[in-house]
């Protein structure tokens, strides 16, 4: 992370998950007040080598505050303690989880979504529009009431997991403990970056945000401590790189001429 002040170009946007500070495989456990410290650093170094018009979507779960409460979204410590704007929460909700007794089963995270300058920032909501309206003929006084090219997907999300096991494991499913789905983050960077703009994920892991860049157009630059999960990063760009030379080829053979 100390690398970000050395970057020569400053991101556009910002889209990360950050250690939750849960006893994962990659964290060493912290107390509240030096987690918060911590991500308050990383977070202020964000704001000073992003662009002007820069994005930082973040993405946080929830954990215990001893004494205090059991499931707190970690976004209640963290919304005011960056010089960042908080623009909106966003709440993805996903289908199936853990099995709760003693109180609700979560199905939900947050992301937040914070920008630099609350009157200048890229946001393309004509490409990320939901298509799945119910009535998308209905007209009021000759006009369609609803834009055809579909409905703001609103500020809660609903995309599946990344699932692991032997019969129900995703397609883009890499052995990160912690991975994020692709469309979550494919509408994030189609809302908020233009092609060729350059992206950041300070968090890589599996290295899900480099994957949607690559495929949206957009390049992408980020950090990853621990070297087995950046192997797991290179695999899936190769993969990716391989499988797109395939449908390249498989486009020419369809388009040529017989
Ligand atoms: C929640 S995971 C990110 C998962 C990612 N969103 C994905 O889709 O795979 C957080 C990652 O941050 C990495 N990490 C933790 N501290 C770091 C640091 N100081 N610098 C770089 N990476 C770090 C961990 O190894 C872990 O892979």
């Amino acid at each position: 992370m100390e690398l970000i002040p050395s970057m020569q170009e400053k991101p556009a946007l910002v889209v990360t998950s950050p250690p939750y500070n849960i006893g994962k495989e990659y964290e060493h456990i912290a107390t509240v007040e030096s987690y918060v410290s911590w991500c308050s650093r990383w977070m202020k170094l964000i704001y000073e080598h992003t662009s002007d018009k820069a994005s930082f979507w973040l993405n946080l779960g929830y954990f215990s505050v001893e004494g205090k409460g059991k499931n707190v979204p970690i976004s209640y410590l963290l919304w005011d303690k960056s010089p960042f704007f908080l623009l909106q929460e966003v709440v993805w909700n996903y289908g199936a989880g853990v099995a709760a007794k003693k109180y609700f089963s979560p199905r939900n995270e947050k992301f937040m979504w914070f920008v630099k300058d609350e009157s200048s920032y890229i946001f393309e909501l004509d490409r990320v529009r939901d298509k799945n309206v119910k009535y998308p003929n209905q007209k009021k006084n000759g006009i369609l009431k609803c834009n055809p090219l579909g409905k703001n997907p609103t500020d809660v999300w609903q995309f599946a997991k990344v699932t692991s096991g032997s019969k129900r494991s995703s397609i883009e499913r890499t052995p990160h403990p912690a991975q994020f789905p692709e469309k979550v983050i494919e509408r994030i960077v189609l809302a908020c970056s233009n092609e060729g703009d350059l992206v950041m994920d300070p968090f890589l892991g599996s290295g899900t945000t480099a994957a949607v860049c690559e495929r949206l157009n957009r390049r992408c630059i980020g950090f990853e401590m621990r070297e087995d999960y950046i192997e797991i990063i290179s695999r899936r760009l190769e993969a990716q790189a391989d499988s797109s030379d395939q449908l390249d080829f498989l486009l020419k053979e369809i388009r040529k001429p017989a």
